[in-house]
């Protein structure tokens, strides 16, 4: 079989079985199901040919309340679905070039990509959640949603899996495998982990040799796969720092006229500026992508504070 023949056989089992998925998992919204490692697809590693432990294995499922995320404003209106769409386009394109090599070099261990900001309420969770949807909507593209605000963990909460262990569990036991951690959910290619139980050792354990390790073993097993971390914020405690040394990538987010250039700079100091740091300006009222908007966009690598304000928060 040619290889032109391979990658097409390739594409409709992947998408014959992502139909087979979404016909299985009509589940009660908010209920998390257990079921059996077959039914998952195969996927095979390009470097081994074998067969490894998959996070689409993964025996627990949950259906999204889609509702509760709109709700609480972290998915748009019908009136701008549309136009959050066009934004996310824009901003998931420098990320998936790092991650993959496409148009540009590939970033060692750049499918794993950081959300942070200087401040809290700039919009990490928001653009956790809708880069996650935005990505995993691309054709064949899985997306691994990793609640690393473990002190608030609010994607956790948001999609009903609080009380379920992940990746402090992960990062306290070694023993445990990851799969029996990952959450598939009925949104096609979007998996979740959440924060996990909480201890008193948890910016201990983000820092540790385990969690990079862990970081690594993620990255090199889902080559294929964005593996998205929220956080807390840079300047509030040390988490989001240590979560930094183990991804290839960091999205930041700066929420215009809220937080000031000076705490945006404090935050940049604290990251390691070998690794490329995308910004996102969030909450900008300028036009974008026709008409105003209230919003955000990627603004360019490694950039300075342009767009923060210079005054304090009004928050
Ligand atoms: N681009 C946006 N459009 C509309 N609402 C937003 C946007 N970004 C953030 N928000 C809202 O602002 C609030 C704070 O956002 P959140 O993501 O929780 O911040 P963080 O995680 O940085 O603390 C939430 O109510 C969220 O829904
Ligand atoms: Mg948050």
């Amino acid at each position: 079989m040619s290889l032109e023949q391979e990658d097409n056989v390739s594409f409709v089992e992947k998408a014959l079985s992502r139909l087979k998925r979404q016909q299985q998992e009509s589940l009660p919204v908010g209920e998390i199901r257990e079921q059996q490692p077959a039914a998952a697809e195969p996927v095979k590693t390009a470097t081994t040919g074998a067969e490894p432990p998959d996070h689409t294995r993964s025996t627990r499922f949950i259906a999204v309340e889609r509702e509760r995320l709109r709700a609480e404003g972290f998915l748009a209106s019908d009136r701008y679905r549309r136009q959050l769409a066009d934004e996310y386009r824009i901003i998931k394109r420098p990320l998936i070039a790092n991650a993959f090599g496409i148009g540009a070099p590939r970033v060692d261990d750049g499918n794993l990509i950081l959300v942070s900001s200087a401040m809290s309420g700039e919009g990490k969770t928001h653009t956790c959640i809708n880069l996650a949807l935005s990505l995993s909507a691309e054709q064949d593209r899985t997306v691994l949603l990793v609640d690393g605000d473990v002190a608030k963990p609010h994607i956790s909460r948001l999609f009903g899996v609080a009380d379920q262990p992940g990746l402090l569990d992960a990062l306290g036991d070694e023993r445990r495998p990851l799969d029996e951690l990952l959450i598939r959910t009925d949104i096609p290619g979007l998996v979740l982990l959440p924060a996990g139980r909480w201890s008193e050792y948890t910016t201990e354990l983000l820092a540790s040799d385990r969690m990079r390790e862990l970081c690594h073993e993620l990255a090199g097993r889902y080559r294929d796969r964005i593996i998205l971390f929220d956080s807390p914020p840079l300047l509030a405690t040390t988490e989001a720092q240590a979560i930094a040394q183990s991804v290839g990538q960091i999205a930041l987010v700066i929420a215009e006229n809220m937080t000031p250039r000076e705490n945006v700079r404090a935050a940049l100091e604290l990251l390691d500026k070998s690794k490329p740091i995308n910004a996102i300006l969030n909450k900008s009222r300028r036009p974008i992508i026709g008409g105003y908007h209230y919003g955000g966009y990627g603004y360019g690598q490694n950039s300075d504070a342009d767009g923060a304000a210079d005054s304090k928060p009004q928050t």
